[in-house]
């Protein structure tokens, strides 16, 4: 499976100048990978002015619970299908600490997903315990973010496992590849009892959170993530594209195989 590498830009850049600038920098560097699709997110105003490319998809950080009606301020699936994305981030941190619940969020990834859109959805603790208190949040927010989430629709889907507590800093802030297995193991238990071994095991499992050139490598291959989500250094071209050549060099596919049996346990 293609590594996948998502740029969440947030609130960046402020003109479109810039945005273009940086895009097309980016777009250089995809046309030369070989196993690797990038998505970059920018804030949906520049959505049009940027053409996906080789190797390169657009997605939005959010849309609206509705695809119509009298909501001010607010933009729909249909709406930034329209404007170039096929992707969409939900349920990131920022968004919950705004106070989007889970059912509002799961509200979202239906819409998202009948709309056609493919939903990269963002789960994590905000804060890390010894003794695993975490994981039946994470359970939680899986379970609750998915309910009604059709068999058909998982292979448009994306999680994201994105500690709360890791998200902003240098790379010494982020978890540790050896954490990030094993949590994203328990991700793939939660999926494979919800939609069944198969289908579980074709949802590509992303890590996010202080993502640097310093860690990416260690990401994809000792923590054998499918991807990362990258914040703050996708707004440097050099950084992000050098996060870009470290996804295509990675492979381990026999390792995923052994994880496999894992978890069948
Ligand atoms: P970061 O952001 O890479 O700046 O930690 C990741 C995110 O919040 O999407």
């Amino acid at each position: 499976m293609k590594k996948i590498i998502v740029a969440n830009w947030k609130m960046n850049p402020d003109t479109p100048r810039e945005a273009r600038r940086l895009f097309l920098k980016v777009k250089r560097a995809a046309s030369r990978l070989r196993r690797t699709s990038v998505v970059i997110c920018p804030p949906a105003v520049f959505l049009p002015l940027l053409r996906p490319g080789r190797n390169l998809a657009l997605g939005a950080q959010d849309i609206f619970t509705e695809l119509r009606g009298v909501y001010t301020g607010s933009i729909s699936a249909a709406q930034i299908k329209y404007a170039g994305a096929d992707y969409v981030i939900l349920g990131h941190s920022e968004r919950r600490q705004l106070g989007e619940t889970d059912e509002l969020i799961n509200r979202k990834v239906r819409l998202a997903l009948k709309t056609g859109l493919k939903v990269i959805l963002c789960v994590g603790e905000t804060t890390r315990d010894d003794r695993g208190d975490y994981l039946p949040i994470l359970r939680g927010m899986l379970e609750l973010d998915l309910e009604r989430v059709t068999r058909a629709a998982v292979r448009n889907l994306i999680i994201t496992y994105e500690p709360v507590w890791a998200i902003g800093g240098a790379a010494s802030s982020a978890d540790t590849p050896e954490s990030f297995l094993e949590n994203s193991l328990f991700i793939r238990k939660v999926l494979a009892a919800r939609f069944g071994q198969n289908l579980a095991m074709l949802v590509p499992v992303l890590y996010g959170g202080s993502v640097t050139p310093d860690n990416a490598a260690a990401f994809l291959t000792s923590g054998e993530a499918s991807g990362l989500l990258v914040g703050h250094e996708s707004l440097r071209a050099d950084h992000f594209n050098s996060i870009l050549r470290f996804a295509d060099a990675s492979h381990h596919d026999s390792r995923l195989a052994n994880n496999r049996s894992i978890v069948k346990k």
